[in-house]
């Protein structure tokens, strides 16, 4: 697939196949983001990827919000679970040093997000980022030290259901339909893209 398709067809996943992630696909993904545009190349994001099964189930409770309010109660069985996760951590003590705003700092996360996410497409894999998550229990969970602060959470594995794009009209709400389709209204091209000025 080439990146436009790659970019446009992707949806997030939030179920998966009971199948493994290698780990050379999650590494490469990473090298991807430590190559992405960087704010004053500051650098100040580092990535923790977590593929031991035994961390799956806490990294799951760890989630709070799946798709807003369709996740079930009970969650979904650990079969249908990601298979890994890739957090992005911000260096704040780096942060401080290099100075290049909180702003900025977030704006790497998003770019070399979107690089991980991408790469991992192109493997066969689906994604989902995630903000939606306790910090408190996810340092726990990992261990990780107070300089850092936990920024966003992608979610990986091999995907086991395909959402779809409609045209959004009167509402962005996403919903999931009674076989259990999620659905995303996406804004049309025309009323979100301005050419020059403004009249
Ligand atoms: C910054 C950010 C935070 C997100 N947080 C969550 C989340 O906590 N839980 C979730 O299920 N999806 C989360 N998502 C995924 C969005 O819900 C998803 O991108 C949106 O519904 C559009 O669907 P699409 O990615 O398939 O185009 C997040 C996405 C972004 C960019």
């Amino acid at each position: 697939m080439d990146i436009y398709q790659t970019a446009t067809q992707r949806r997030s996943i939030r179920e998966f196949k009971d199948k493994a992630v290698p780990y050379e696909i999650l590494e490469k993904c990473v090298n991807a983001a430590r190559l992405a545009p960087s704010a004053a190349n500051r650098q100040l994001i580092e990535y923790v990827i977590v593929d031991d099964e035994k961390l799956m189930p806490s990294m799951f409770d760890a989630v709070a919000s799946w798709f807003g309010v369709s996740r079930p109660k009970e969650g979904w069985p650990p079969g249908r679970r990601p298979k890994a996760y890739i957090v992005s951590l911000i260096d704040l003590e780096a942060e401080a040093e290099r100075g290049v705003g909180r702003t900025n700092a977030l704006f790497d996360v998003g770019m070399a997000a979107e690089n991980i996410v991408l790469v991992a497409e192109e493997a066969g894999l689906g994604s989902c980022a995630i903000t939606g998550f306790s910090p408190n229990r996810l340092r726990q969970v990992l261990n990780v030290p107070a300089k850092y602060e936990t920024a966003l959470m992608l979610a990986l594995g091999y995907p086991d259901e395909s959402p779809v794009v409609e045209v959004a009209t009167d509402s962005i709400e996403r919903y999931m339909d009674d076989k259990g389709v999620r659905h995303i209204p996406k804004r049309e091209l025309k009323d979100i893209l301005h050419r020059n000025r403004f009249p």
